[in-house]
């Protein structure tokens, strides 16, 4: 393992650390939240009772494969915990911006349906400022995408289309399309957020706010929580 992945292993420790049989969990997605279904999977395997809601297919096929039992919302509407990664961390606030693994319309519902929210993070993701080098993504429906793409450009956005390992357009679990949207310094993300929304075409962005969570940062000494 490498430095980062040490320390992004750390945070999905301490977070895994904080799971009690009987709990409905929100298994996140990337490679912070990866580690802890591992590790949950460990647990499970030890005999912790838990069901989950995964946050895209790739996490419900690996929790599947590590024998966690997985759940709906239509028979669990309500989570008392999740964990997940993030692209930037804003502390203080603790806004986010999520979704370069391309999960940001699943990982916000399951957000706003936990209980707690816990976020792991190596030291890199926390910033002074959120945008810059790293974009908002933006999930588009594909029916007149290039017309919303360019209603992105008018509210000060450099949208990228997002493509996947062949060229392709790059499609999300749900079949919609991403535009990653680039802002040199998002002063008002709460704005932002609303102005991004108000566009026809766009189903959700990775700007994660007032959810309140605890956020687990990764460094090489271990793991502590902003
Ligand atoms: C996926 C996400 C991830 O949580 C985010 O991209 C962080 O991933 P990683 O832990 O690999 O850095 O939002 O849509």
């Amino acid at each position: 393992m490498n430095t980062t992945q040490n320390a992004k292993a750390f945070a999905a420790e301490k977070a895994v650390s904080l799971i009690e049989s009987g709990m409905k969990l929100g298994l996140g997605t990337g490679s912070t939240a990866k580690i802890a279904i591992d590790l949950l999977g460990k647990r499970v395997a030890e005999g912790l009772r838990i069901v989950g809601i995964p946050t895209s297919q790739r996490s419900a096929e690996q929790a599947l494969a590590l024998g966690i039992p997985l759940t709906n919302f239509e028979e669990t509407p309500r989570l008392d915990l999740t964990i997940d990664g993030a692209d930037q961390v804003l502390p203080g606030s603790l806004q986010l911006i999520k979704g370069l693994g391309g999960a940001l319309l699943r990982e916000k519902i399951v957000a706003f349906a936990s209980d707690r929210y816990l976020i792991v993070v190596d030291e890199s993701k926390i910033v002074s400022e959120l945008g810059g080098k790293v974009p908002v993504p933006v999930e588009v429906v594909e029916f007149g995408w290039n017309t919303t793409v360019e209603r992105l450009t008018k509210i000060g956005a450099r949208p990228v289309p997002r493509r996947d390992a062949a060229g392709a357009l790059y499609r999300t679990d749900t079949g919609n399309l991403i535009a990653d949207c680039f802002f040199e310094q998002i002063k008002d993300a709460g704005r932002l957020e609303i102005e991004i929304k108000s566009i026809v075409g766009v189903v959700e962005c990775g700007l994660f706010l007032g959810l309140k969570p605890e956020v687990i940062v990764g460094t090489l000494a271990g793991a502590r929580i902003l």
